[in-house]
């Protein structure tokens, strides 16, 4: 396939640390590849911007039912911490996953990955984490494993079995993480389907010490971690972040200055989520120039779950991150495609555009990058290239 008149072809150069663009060219895709020469069909883009394809390395797409009830009670004003505090929040999709069967569950994933792809996200990481038993978490595992198989878009699984500590260990924590170290790490790795292993580690979820436990079986085990820091309150979990050699910290919204350095210094990549401050209705965002400053790179995600935030829009998120994290949009693009990419350990192959990569792209309805963010919540696709082939939308 030949992407015919191109107005502008935006990516972000590794080589050079620049976003660039070149005007008025083609681009050749042989198989699933971007290569030199093809001659295949021409596709006509008539004059607009094109782009590689979102990568959204932080989603918790495996869940049964949505919780509308919980955003109703937010803008009561009862806060996310109070709802969870009652029963709300993680716990309150448990049951649904453990009693769901795998081909429900199958159906409504599915149905999650048709819209991140319209939206332009062509690789996704998803986590499991509201099963919160060995066989439910391994269900979870397995459904990612074969929606990934039957969708277009690509899926990287994560294991959150330490998302919270479910009813049956609420009062026996040490308990939930001898658990999960004794038997569901083990049992995960045995089945091989999980790339990366994922922690919430937060006051009132695993504490410091209980994450670094799961981290070092998980490693053990060749999961990577991965975690979720210092989201309400500062815990030191960016500092674990490094101690552990986590691939990336997440939310950060209430990270200090030490935990900062301490990513700087070990090479973590921070994961921002601006939608989940937003959907939440808070306003402490998390410091992205401070971040910037300190030369720690920064990827962008949806965060998307059924509690803190219902957005799976790449494109809103780099509105957000140019409006509340004062990125500039040269930055929040870079942060969502090759960023995001070398958080999942994929920047060789997904998340800019270069001879030998995925022919992942979106075709837009614009001309320019600005127009991503500017538009805010207009659709500007016309069309989304996944491993060579159009997709239908
Ligand atoms: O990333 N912080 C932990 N987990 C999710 C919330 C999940 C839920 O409420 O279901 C988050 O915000
Ligand atoms: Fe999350």
């Amino acid at each position: 396939m030949i992407l015919k008149n191109i107005g502008q072809l935006t990516s972000y150069n590794p080589d050079s640390g620049e976003v660039e663009t070149t005007s008025n060219t083609s681009l050749t895709i042989d198989g699933d590849r971007i290569a030199e020469n093809s001659n295949g069909e021409a596709i006509d883009c008539g004059g607009s911007l094109v782009t590689p394809g979102f990568v959204d390395p932080h989603t918790h797409s495996v869940f049964l039912d949505s919780r509308e009830e919980e955003f109703a009670l937010r803008l009561s004003g009862v806060s996310y911490e109070e709802i969870a505090a009652q029963g709300g929040g993680i716990n309150a999709s448990i049951n649904g996953v453990r009693n769901a069967s795998k081909e429900e569950l199958i159906k409504r994933v599915s149905k999650r990955m048709d819209r991140f792809l319209k939206q332009g996200t062509t690789t996704v990481e998803c986590k499991t984490g509201y099963g919160l038993d060995t066989k439910s978490e391994l269900k979870s595992l397995q459904v990612i494993h074969e929606v990934n198989e039957s969708h277009e878009i690509d899926i990287i699984p994560t294991f959150l079995g330490a998302h919270a500590f479910p009813p049956e260990f609420a009062d026996e924590h040490e308990g939930y993480v001898d658990l999960l170290c004794a038997e569901m790490i083990p049992a995960v790795a045995e089945q091989g389907i999980a790339v990366f292993c994922d922690v919430f580690c937060e006051n009132g979820y695993f504490n410091v010490d209980q994450s670094r436990r799961i981290f070092k079986t998980a490693k053990n085990h060749g999961l990577t971690p991965r975690l979720h820091a210092d989201e309400f309150e500062d815990s030191g979990a960016a500092e674990l972040a490094a101690e552990v050699g986590a691939v990336s910290a997440d939310h950060l919204m209430a990270v200090s200055t030490a935990g900062l350095e301490k990513m700087a210094e070990y090479g973590v990549t921070a994961t921002l989520l601006p939608g989940t401050t937003f959907f939440l209705g808070k306003d402490t965002y998390a410091p992205a120039r401070k971040l910037l400053e300190k030369g720690i790179d920064v990827a962008l995600a949806t965060d998307f779950n059924p509690g803190s935030c219902q957005i799976q829009s790449m494109p809103f998120i780099i509105s957000l991150a140019c409006i509340h994290l004062g990125m500039t949009v040269e930055e929040a693009f870079a942060s969502a495609t090759y960023y995001s990419a070398k958080t999942l350990n994929l920047e060789g192959e997904v998340g800019s555009i270069a001879i030998g990569r995925k022919a992942d792209l979106i075709i837009w309805d614009v001309e320019m990058l600005m127009n991503i963010p500017y538009n805010v919540t207009d659709m500007s696709i016309k069309m989304v290239i996944k491993n060579g082939k159009a997709i239908d939308l």
